[in-house]
């Protein structure tokens, strides 16, 4: 391996390099040992996937302070692009709120533990989202506790899970509406203002939602990923803001696969398991390694239990807000988002984060769509109407609630799986035969399934399906794998 170091201050830079035909891998503990660091969080290490890495040794974290954003920090850049805080080097750390050479809205994750600053970056984007004219729905699954400041600064703020669901029915409407008119326009590429404003919708604790057991879950991930699907191209945006220590538990990892490629990721201070996840899934190249983010920055120092005076020093500071950026420029480079209102607690809404969204009315959605949204957008600030319609949207829930007849690929779970979806493929395949007029293969009868525009079907559930059907004598079995109605 060939080193260069450049020094400036007290700035270490060593540049690596291994030979042709190997790739640059790192073991970080061994690397501080080697270094003799003892505190990681003064090291960073990047490295361009191949033969090469920069590795950088400060004298302290670089990162441990950091400024509100500025005025213009928050304004889209030419690229679509806000300044959300800064690297480990001083350099702006940039966010993509919208991607004006494709005309794409965009998709956005942000992970990390409890505590980490996922709410702290939801406001930060949501006061960007207000400068830039942005029409922002919020649903906050902690009852609005995450970001109570968001209240009033954005065009909808849902915070019970049945709202959320409506907030998400509305989203697919409006897309799908927004989809129907721009093609009677002849327009296949979405400019913003013309005629509508960009619409950003977002869930913050979105694993309440979206979690194994949970009452929505079903639907929820139809809809996030029919919004994903349908908005991108029609101005509609979608973020999720989780803390999982599995993607499986987000309704499933192929819902959010598309999204973790395609989409804004951003990955806070996160919990055991998670990094291992990420690199199966494709989104960390296996042999890049993120450096962990300790929950403070005090140092580990053994000390002993002789030493005077070695009383532990509660005050650390913390390292809220600082992650990485897994689908910026630089994955691999440690960043800290901009301070976001004040560190420690503040009696009743914290004034800091009211300026940072500023003065006026956030941007409200299309006239020409306010049908589609339907009522609950409608009632979205009358909280008895919007009560009621929670009320409603439970209590035709529990009712479906029950055994399952024919399975959608996952077992009916107690506690009441929506049996609406479930039965739905039955009669979507039983549809499909009806109209064919030959005997078809499992197959085609899917892709027929699928061409019907319903909700996206596994080959393994048309299966299973199929054969439920059989056994209840709704279909027949042919030879050569071929299923017709029974007559
Ligand atoms: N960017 C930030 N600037 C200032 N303080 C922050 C920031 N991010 C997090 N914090 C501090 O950490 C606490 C927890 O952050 P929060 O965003 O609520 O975490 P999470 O939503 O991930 O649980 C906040 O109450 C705040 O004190
Ligand atoms: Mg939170």
């Amino acid at each position: 391996m060939s080193t260069v170091m450049a020094a400036r201050g007290e700035v270490v830079e060593l540049m690596l390099e291994v030979p042709k035909g190997q790739v640059i891998s790192y073991d970080l503990a061994r690397l501080c040992s080697a270094l003799d660091v003892t505190d990681p969080t003064r090291i960073a290490v990047e490295t361009d996937g191949a033969r090469r890495a920069i590795v950088t040794i400060y004298p302290s974290n670089p990162l441990a302070d950091m400024p509100p954003p500025s005025p213009d920090d928050m304004l889209m850049d030419r690229h679509g692009r806000i300044v959300v805080g800064r690297y480990h080097n001083g350099r702006p750390a940039r966010r993509r709120l919208f991607d004006p050479s494709t005309g794409s809205a965009q998709r956005a994750l942000t992970f990390g533990t409890t505590g980490a600053g996922k709410s702290r970056t939801v406001q930060y984007v949501l006061a960007c989202e207000k400068r830039n004219g942005i029409v922002s729905w919020y649903a906050d699954l902690k009852g609005g506790q995450s970001a109570p400041e968001a209240a009033g600064q954005v065009d909808w703020h849902a915070t019970t899970q049945e709202a959320a669901i409506l907030m998400l029915r509305a989203a697919v409407a409006v897309a799908q509406e927004r989809m129907r008119r721009y093609s009677a326009i002849g327009r296949n590429a979405f400019v913003v203002g013309n005629p509508d404003p960009l619409l950003s919708v977002r869930v913050d604790e979105a694993n309440r939602l979206l979690e194994m057991g949970a009452p929505y879950r079903d639907e929820a991930t139809h809809l996030v990923k029919e919004l994903g699907r349908t908005g991108r191209s029609v101005g509609v945006g979608e973020e999720l803001d989780a803390q999982a220590a599995h993607l499986e538990e987000l309704g499933g990892s192929d819902t959010l696969r598309a999204m973790l490629k395609e989409g804004e990721v951003t990955l806070l201070r996160w919990s055991g398991s998670m990094m291992r996840q990420l690199v199966t899934d494709g989104l960390l190249p296996s042999g890049e390694q993120l450096m962990p983010i300790p929950k403070s920055l005090r140092p580990r120092v053994l000390r002993s239990q002789f030493d005077a005076g070695a009383d532990d020093d509660d005050d650390a500071p913390g390292t809220q807000g600082t992650g990485y950026l897994l689908s910026g420029p630089h994955p691999t480079s440690m960043m800290r988002h901009f301070r976001v209102g004040s560190i420690a607690p503040t009696p009743g809404l914290d004034p800091e984060i009211l300026a940072l969204y500023g003065p006026g009315e956030p941007a409200r959605l299309e006239t020409a769509s306010h049908e589609a949204a339907g009522v609950a957008y409608a009632v979205r600030d009358d909280p008895a109407a919007m009560a009621a319609l929670c009320d409603a949207l439970r209590a035709a829930y529990a009712q479906q609630a029950g055994p399952v007849p024919i399975a959608d690929g996952q077992p009916g779970q107690p506690g009441g799986q929506p049996r609406r979806s479930a039965a739905r493929l039955g009669d979507r395949i039983l549809a499909v035969l009806a109209a064919a007029e030959e005997p078809m293969t499992a197959g085609e009868i899917r892709d027929a399934v699928l061409a019907d525009g319903g909700r996206e079907v596994s080959k393994g559930s048309v299966h299973n399906t199929l054969g439920v059907l059989a056994d209840a004598g709704e279909i027949a079995r042919l030879d050569r794998g071929l299923y017709a109605l029974a007559r």
